[in-house]
């Protein structure tokens, strides 16, 4: 409730525009006069927010920085964590995941592969990685969102090519589909509720048809996302974890199977979108 209220006060400020905080569920269509006029608002304080620039850069910096630093049990950096392009190669990497990686002999995201080189060039324990991988309201960015805001940025302005070649990588497009479309929790809701129809909203958000390209390629190539409202860089494994909660369903596990699969799901549907995250949201 409390971060219902802050980020409707924040909009509120920012465009003049009054907030009506529903805590019900109920998903509706507004009449196209009335939504424009609210997401021109948002852009408008999108505007504002980004004026001197993305508070995530300095989350990217950090990092980088991170990244070159050597930690864990056998003292190494991730210098030579192959994301897919090659031992150590950033630029564009994040443009190509998630894909299928040889080694581990399963499809992986960026944040499930991070914590894979942690684990394996750095020695640290898989569960202490992924004991706390998002910071809290008010903290700084944890390493894996630190991480992450790096490589992400490394791929502003590449087309989004995410692969469909080997076959786990398309199994696991269908599977994630599969998990897209399948209703659940108290609701009775599937991700396809909120996201596969156009010109749907919830409270004051816009709700992306997450099944056609265009929309589908605005939401994707924007996330991950520097949450105004929460002051922290926002990963694509949270922003399931957050509507896994608007679902109702039970706890997202953090780089599980389900995760990846959704995301690869996601993220071929958004294919030929040009990449500009980490972005700036409410
Ligand atoms: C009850 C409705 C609801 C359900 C069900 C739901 N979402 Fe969402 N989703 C939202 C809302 C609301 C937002 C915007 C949130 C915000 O701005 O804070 C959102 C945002 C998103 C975004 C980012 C869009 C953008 O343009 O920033 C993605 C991606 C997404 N959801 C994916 C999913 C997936 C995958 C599922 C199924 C696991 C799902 N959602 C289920 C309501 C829902």
């Amino acid at each position: 409730m409390k971060r219902k209220l802050s980020c409707a006060a924040a909009l509120t400020l920012a465009t003049g525009v009054v907030l009506a905080v529903s805590t019900t569920t109920a998903v509706y269509a507004q009449a196209a006069s009335t939504q424009e006029s609210t997401s021109d608002g948002i852009a408008e304080y999108r505007e504002m927010l980004g004026e001197g620039g993305n508070p995530a850069e300095l989350i990217e910096m950090t990092g980088e920085e991170l990244w070159a630093e050597k930690r864990g049990p056998k003292n190494a950096s991730l210098e030579q964590c192959e994301l897919g392009q090659g031992p150590g190669v950033v630029k564009n990497a994040y443009a190509h995941l998630p894909r299928y990686f040889d080694d581990a002999g399963r499809v992986m995201d960026l944040e499930s592969r991070l914590v894979y080189c942690m684990v394996t060039l750095q020695g640290m324990s898989e569960k202490e990685v992924t004991k706390k991988p998002f910071s809290g309201s008010g903290d700084y960015s944890t390493d894996l969102e630190a991480l992450v805001g790096y490589v992400v940025g490394q791929s502003r302005g590449t087309l989004l090519a995410v692969p469909q070649e080997h076959p786990q990588e398309k199994a696991a497009f269908e599977r994630g589909k599969q998990i897209f479309f399948f209703r659940g929790g108290p609701y009775d809701f599937a991700c396809a509720s909120c996201h596969s129809v156009d010109g749907q909203r919830i409270r004051l958000q816009d709700l992306p048809n997450l099944t056609e390209s265009g929309p589908a390629r605005a939401a994707y190539t924007s996330w991950p996302a520097y949450r105004v409202s929460q002051g922290a860089l926002r990963s694509m494994q949270w922003r399931l974890n957050d509507c896994f909660r608007q679902q109702r369903m039970p706890h997202l596990k953090y780089g599980s199977q389900a995760s990846i699969d959704l995301l690869v799901f996601l993220a071929a549907n958004a294919n030929g979108g040009e990449m500009a995250a980490p972005g700036l949201k409410r």
